[in-house]
């Protein structure tokens, strides 16, 4: 079985985590959890970008050395990854001296095939970016994206023959039309190959935090480049050569011409296969705008976990950011409202068909013949998710997911289990209490990846597990037995929840 790859971009390093570098680390984590529950052999990569103009610049400004600096930041991403339940398989820092090894190597075989050679580059830089500007990303000498003034640059670069694979990137582009999702992000690609590509400087003369060029130890290689390394640098490094290509590669929408212009490009330099699929999403806007450390209007992944949970964060970023478009957070009310929902749709679910069974079964769930509204609720559920999830829709994988809990949730007011005890009506009762749990548990599956604390919790209560075969809910079920099981998602008081009759 090949190895499921699925990368996020590796964080700069000089600020602390941002409600966005917890969206793009959501979502690699749900397809990971995903393969995982396929048993898929899985390689979840993320990581820091630790050098560079900003860095250095950052550390300068708070007195500190470089290094210190992003010591200090990394185990604050480090630190996200569990308080979001994301379990990814390898964390790579660039500084890391075999990062920094095989950088100087991979590029120095570029140098060997002639793709590397020594220019002059005059051009407009933009520091935060850490990124020379032009055309529109340098109108009136502003950097569009930090709208910050632009600095006049001159230096000896190595430079990187770009332009020597115009014609092979309009092909690949042409011939794979969903190579990048979605499809807008596809044809800016497409327009960028189009307006031309330039040869790109590789290298910085005026910088030291960085990797040294090997073959000229008075330059530094661009951040960017030893950044987009990471991804074939992390899988040798963790011991893990079948790791590349990625499967999905995840990216906010900022980066598209690293990942859709340069990598290919450095990839086939390589002679390394491209990753399968390039999923772009948008950005999360706060008040309006691109959630940002330098426009001071960033939501604390940190604080907003502490309030409501993991399970309700990602929930809430996958639900209510329209998938791969820009979405609106307008505080942190967005949060606990998701918390709420969550707790009223998944949460009240679990609580009241576990508590029928320990109330009418002393906690075992009876063998039955699975009565026909809970097939018909989960009918073809497992499918429609495991295909959205296959295409990376994750929004959409979230909906089917949701849409099934919901709809269980009508067929427990349709079974009324309560009635069937009062009438004494033990067959139907059995099937009732049997079928629900069956529901439940099924459920719970297609849930886990974007839900894990709350899932997982759970299908232990049920001794079950979240395999991706066992997705499927069965039509016939053997007694089993269920643990009692705190509250899933405690809410403040202001929460409903249905109270079953006894
Ligand atoms: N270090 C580079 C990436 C190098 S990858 C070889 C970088 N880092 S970053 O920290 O500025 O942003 C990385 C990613 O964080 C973005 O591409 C995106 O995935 C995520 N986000 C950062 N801000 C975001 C929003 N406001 N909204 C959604 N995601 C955003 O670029």
């Amino acid at each position: 079985m090949t190895t499921f790859t699925v990368t996020t971009p590796i964080y700069y390093a000089n600020a602390q985590p941002h409600i966005g570098h917890a969206y793009t680390t959501i979502a690699a984590d749900v397809l990971a959890r995903h393969a995982r529950q396929q048993g898929r052999p899985t390689f979840s990569l993320t990581g820091t970008d630790e050098h560079g103009e900003p860095i250095a610049r950052a550390a300068a400004a708070q007195g500190v050395s470089p290094q210190a600096l992003v010591d200090a930041s990394t185990e604050r991403f480090r630190a996200l990854l569990g308080v979001l339940h994301a379990e990814p398989d390898f964390f790579v820092r660039t500084t890391s001296a075999e990062h920094r090894r095989q950088v100087g190597e991979l590029l120095g075989q570029l140098r060997e095939r002639g793709l590397i050679y020594k220019a002059g580059y005059d051009g407009q830089y933009c520091p935060r970016c850490a990124d020379f500007k032009s055309g529109r990303e340098a109108a009136d000498g502003r950097c569009a994206d930090h709208d910050l003034a632009l600095e006049a640059h001159c230096e000896e670069n190595w430079f990187f023959r770009l332009s020597a694979f115009s014609t092979q990137l309009a092909e690949h582009l042409e011939r794979n039309a969903d190579w990048i999702v979605p499809a807008s992000r596809h044809n800016e690609a497409r327009a960028l190959v189009a307006a031309g590509l330039q040869d790109v400087s590789i290298s910085r003369a005026t910088l030291t935090w960085g990797v040294t060029v090997p073959w000229d130890p008075d330059q530094v290689f661009y951040v960017w480049f030893d950044a987009l390394l990471n991804y074939l640098t992390a899988p040798t490094s963790a011991g893990r050569p079948d790791a590349w290509p990625a499967a999905v590669q995840l990216i906010g929408k900022d980066i598209l011409k690293f990942h859709a212009i340069f990598w290919p490009a450095v990839l086939w330099a390589l002679g390394r296969p491209l990753p399968e699929r390039l999923v772009v999403h948008g950005h999360l806007l706060v008040d309006g705008r691109k959630a940002s450390k330098s426009r001071g209007n960033v939501i604390d992944p940190f604080a907003v976990a502490a309030e409501v949970g993991a399970d309700a964060l990602r929930v809430a970023l996958l639900r209510d950011v329209p998938w791969l478009g820009d979405g609106s957070l307008s505080s942190a009310s967005t949060f606990t409202r998701s918390r709420d929902e969550l707790a009223d749709v998944y949460g009240n679910l679990v609580r009241r068909v576990s508590s029928l069974v320990v109330r009418h079964r002393s906690a075992l769930a009876p063998a039955c013949a699975v009565p026909a509204p809970v097939l018909a609720a989960l009918d073809g559920v497992d499918d429609r998710v495991g295909q959205a999830l296959g295409r990376a829709a994750l929004g959409e994988a979230l909906e089917h997911a949701w849409a099934a809990a919901r709809a269980l949730n009508g067929v427990v007011d349709l079974l009324a289990p309560w009635k069937l005890a009062r009438d004494n009506d033990q067959v139907a009762l059995d099937a009732a209490l049997g079928g629900l749990l069956e529901g439940v548990r099924a459920v719970s599956v297609l849930l886990h990846p974007f839900a894990p604390d709350g899932t997982a919790r759970t299908l232990k209560a049920l001794h079950a597990s979240a395999s991706w075969t066992e997705a499927r809910a069965r039509a016939h079920v053997s007694a089993r037995p269920v643990d009692e099981l705190a509250p899933l998602y405690p809410k403040r008081p202001s929460g409903r929840q249905v109270q079953d009759p006894a």
